[in-house]
This record gives C-alpha cells, sequence and structure tokens, in this order.
C-alpha cells in the first residue's frame, strides 16, 4: 500500500498499537529461508525503482498503492522517496534489473518513533521464489534494529500473498471491510539481529559485484562476437 499516507499513519494510535498481542516475529525460531540477496537502495536508484513500479499493471497497482495508480502519481511517489529517513530495499536479477522493491517508512512523528509501515511489489515474472517474504523479514530486521517495535502494512483485503505473508510472520490482522491491517510486533534488537543484517548487506553487495561483472563479460563478449560478425567472410573465415 502506499507508505507514509497521513491517513494510514493516523490509524496507528497509541490504543491499538497497546491491543496488538506479544507475537513477536516468528523469524527468529523459523527454519532459515532462501538465501536472497536484498540490497539497500539508494539516491542513485531512483530511475530503476522508477521502472521498476511503472511495470506493473493496473490491479498491482491498485494492490501496492490502494488505487489504480497512474503513472504520474507513481512518478510523485519515486520523488518523494527519502533514502535519508526511510530504507528502501531491492532484490535484482542477473542483468541488475530491479525485481522487487520494497520501502520501510519510518514515523516522522516522535511520537510514533516505533512505527515503520511497509510496502513492497514484485514483478510479475519472479514471484511465488519468495521474493515478498523476504523482503518483509528484511525490512522487520532493519526496523528492529532501528528500535521500531511495531511494523504494519496496510493491504487490500483481498490481497491474499500480502497478508499471508504477514500473518506467517507473526502478524495480527484487523479486517475493516475491504480493507485490512497487519501489525507485527517486533523484539528488541539483539547482538544476533546487528550481525545478521551486516551479514545480509555485505552477501548482497557481493552479489551484485559478481552480477556487474558477469554483466560486463557478457557485454563483451557480444561485442567481440559482433565483430566477428562485421568481419568480411561473415564470421566464418577471419582475416589473416
Ligand atoms: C504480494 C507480493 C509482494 C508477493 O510477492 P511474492 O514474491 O510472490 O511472494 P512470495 O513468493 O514470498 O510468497 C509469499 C507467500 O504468498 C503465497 N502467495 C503468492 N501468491 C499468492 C496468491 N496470489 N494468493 C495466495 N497466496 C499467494 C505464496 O505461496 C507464499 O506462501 P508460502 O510461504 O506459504 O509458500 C506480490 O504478489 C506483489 O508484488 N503483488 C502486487 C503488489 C502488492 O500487492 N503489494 C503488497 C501491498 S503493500
Amino acid at each position: 500500500m502506499n507508505t507514509k499516507t497521513d491517513a494510514v499513519r493516523e490509524r496507528v494510535d497509541a490504543t491499538r498499537v497497546d491491543q496488538v498481542t506479544e507475537t513477536g516475529l516468528k523469524n527468529e525460531t523459523r527454519v532459515a529461508p532462501p538465501i536472497i540477496p536484498i540490497r539497500s537502495l539508494g539516491e542513485h536508484h531512483r530511475e530503476q525503482i522508477l521502472s521498476h513500479l511503472l511495470e506493473l499493471d493496473e490491479h498491482d497497482r491498485y494492490l501496492r498503492f490502494g488505487f489504480i495508480a497512474k503513472d504520474e502519481h507513481i512518478a510523485r511517489y519515486v520523488e518523494g522517496l527519502n533514502f535519508e529517513f526511510d530504507e528502501v530495499f531491492g532484490v535484482t536479477n542477473r542483468k541488475l534489473a530491479l525485481i522487487a522493491v520494497a520501502h520501510l517508512a519510518y514515523s516522522p512523528d516522535d511520537r510514533r518513533r516505533n512505527c515503520a509501515e511497509f510496502g513492497v511489489s514484485v514483478a510479475k515474472g519472479a514471484r511465488g521464489r519468495g521474493y515478498g517474504a523476504r523482503l518483509f523479514e528484511r525490512a522487520a530486521m532493519d526496523a528492529r534494529n532501528n528500535g521500531v517495535s511495531l511494523m504494519f502494512i496496510h493491504a487490500l483485503s483481498e490481497n491474499s500473498a500480502m497478508l499471508g505473508i504477514a500473518r506467517k510472520a507473526g502478524a495480527v490482522l484487523e479486517r475493516h471491510g475491504s480493507e485490512t491491517e497487519a501489525y507485527l510486533r517486533l523484539p528488541p534488537a539483539s547482538l544476533n539481529s546487528h550481525m545478521t543484517e551486516i551479514v545480509e548487506d555485505h552477501y548482497a553487495q557481493l552479489d551484485y559485484r559478481l552480477k556487474a561483472q558477469s554483466k560486463q563479460f557478457h557485454n563483451m563478449l557480444a561485442a567481440i562476437k559482433a565483430l566477428h560478425h562485421s568481419w568480411p567472410m561473415g564470421g566464418t573465415k577471419r582475416p589473416d
């Protein structure tokens, strides 16, 4: 859903926060999920994030933002991303294109410093591989390590994939007709959660560098191939 909208933020009032049960992150006791390199994105990824979101079809835009966001809405949303304050995570394919993006919006309100809102999108062709769930877990870890005790998601009630991810992670769901709020209580940060985040960051950086080198290598091979085909004998016989 659209992150950081005032309307949504307003709904996370103290009363409701207190009503959430102490479920904590189930992740702590779960079997290790598949390793998916997730990078923290920055200013220079803005254009790629925009391309990723513009690729979403009408229905996905509806699920992600709560309305059928037009290209200009998406452009405004991406322009408004504050990488200093919020956290944006991404998963890239071998060609380094962003195939999944998650936005963790920290509350700018001092009284709600312990809350953060999560929103995510995964490219159609990359769904069902666990990216959505892993991004959720990655964001929860970041939130936890930054002193947040409650992560929430505002989703349409029909969004069974998103709500399934939240429920499985231990979130409490509150349905209000066509919309549902999911609240995930986070345990306090620990040495383990800080170390895990550092290791995951390093792993993602390494993965990115390897993909970049591989891409460079393939580009070089393609250039050599093109050169070869442009030789006079049509690539069948090399000149002396
Ligand atoms: C929601 C979304 C992010 C899920 O991404 P994903 O990478 O496919 O999710 P995962 O592969 O991690 O799957 C998570 C779980 O949802 C289940 N799932 C996937 N698609 C589903 C669907 N259409 N209906 C029900 N469950 C579904 C998976 O089986 C999996 O469950 P499991 O862990 O028990 O196997 C993706 O569908 C999406 O981008 N949708 C459009 C935007 C959106 O809805 N964003 C969320 C609003 S904030």
